[in-house]
């Protein structure tokens, strides 16, 4: 088979990779090489049976570059979404100057609406920012395209399927009509995908922020008993109960759960994104929708 152009993901095996990867499979044009710690986990993800030469996998680990460095020539557009952490920015701007030097054309990367709060607001703000500027000043940069997703749906697998599933209901520190920016994995990953396969002067630097349902938790939990057939509550919690439920059972570090006990008044003012179904070409996935495609999980 004869491809047009060659796509390079690193960080596409989860959530936001599986709806990326699907959709660019079904693009005759493209071939696609996979990065990941674990060539089988590709294989069992998406299967075995494409076209000659349609998906090529790298094993590597981000943190070693020299995988990378091996493999990126002849790619046109990289895809980069890297686990969050204290070296992150600098491991993507290492990432981003190897890709460019080898003739990258245009970089995706996930980065978090985080960076479209007030400068320095909390430490994952400064973190999200650095991420950014770090591969804006490398100095022969082609088409930076940054994605900003606010508050994945999938997060609700981390906590609150648990009591959901053993309790009918789930604790949340929010108000009653107090929304959270929702979006979905699957609008991420198309998204990504509609600007890899769309030419690259199209979206230049463009910075998309992605929220696609901002809902309040008495929503939430009415689309769960329409979806799941059974009344699931909304219990509300204080904020230092839901900080000691996420440090003491989820095990989050001080920093991250405190994040996430601000988030929803921090992201309060941050409406659904205008524009998202411009990009998407359709609108985006309700919260109701995606417990709908996952409902399987909350039985
Ligand atoms: N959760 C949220 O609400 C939220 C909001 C905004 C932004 N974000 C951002 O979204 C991203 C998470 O997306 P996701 O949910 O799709 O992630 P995920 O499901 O946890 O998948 C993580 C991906 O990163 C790869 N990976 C992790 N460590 C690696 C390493 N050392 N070397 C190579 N590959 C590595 C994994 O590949 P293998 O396992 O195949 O190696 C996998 O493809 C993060 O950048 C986070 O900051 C999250």
């Amino acid at each position: 088979m004869v491809y047009e152009e060659r796509i390079y993901l690193v960080g596409a095996t989860g959530n936001i990779g599986k709806p990326l990867v699907q959709k660019l499979l079904q693009d005759p044009k493209v071939a696609l090489t996979l990065f990941t710690r674990k060539a089988s986990k590709v294989q069992e993800i998406f299967g075995t049976d494409h076209s000659e030469g349609k998906i090529t996998i790298v094993e590597g680990d981000y943190d070693n570059k020299r995988s990378f460095e091996d493999s990126i020539t002849g790619h046109t557009r990289l895809f980069l979404l890297l686990h969050p952490s204290n070296d992150y920015a600098r491991t993507a701007q290492g990432i981003a100057e190897i890709a460019y030097n080898a003739g990258v054309k245009q970089i995706v990367l996930i980065s978090g609406i985080i960076a479209s709060l007030p400068w320095h607001s909390s430490s994952f703000n400064l973190g999200a920012r650095q991420l950014e500027q770090g591969i804006l000043s490398i100095p022969n940069k082609t088409s930076f395209v940054t994605l900003r997703p606010a508050y994945f749906m999938s997060n609700i697998f981390q906590g609150d399927v648990h009591t959901i599933k053993s309790a009918n209901k789930f604790f949340d520190s929010r108000e009653k009509d107090q929304t959270r920016p929702w979006i979905s994995p699957k609008d991420i990953g198309e998204l990504a995908a509609i600007i890899l396969q769309e030419p690259v002067e199209k979206h230049g630097d463009a910075v998309y922020e992605m929220i696609g349902d901002p809902a309040t938790p008495v929503q939430q939990a009415e689309a769960l008993t329409r979806v799941l057939g059974r009344e699931i509550a909304y219990e509300k919690i204080t904020d230092e109960q839901n900080y000691e439920m996420l440090t003491k059972q989820a095990g989050m570090p001080h920093g991250l759960a405190f994040m996430f006990t601000q988030l929803p008044v921090s992201l309060g003012q941050h409406g659904k994104t205008v524009g998202l179904s411009i990009l998407l070409g359709r609108q985006p996935q309700t919260l109701e929708q995606w417990i709908e495609e996952n409902k399987t999980a909350f039985l």
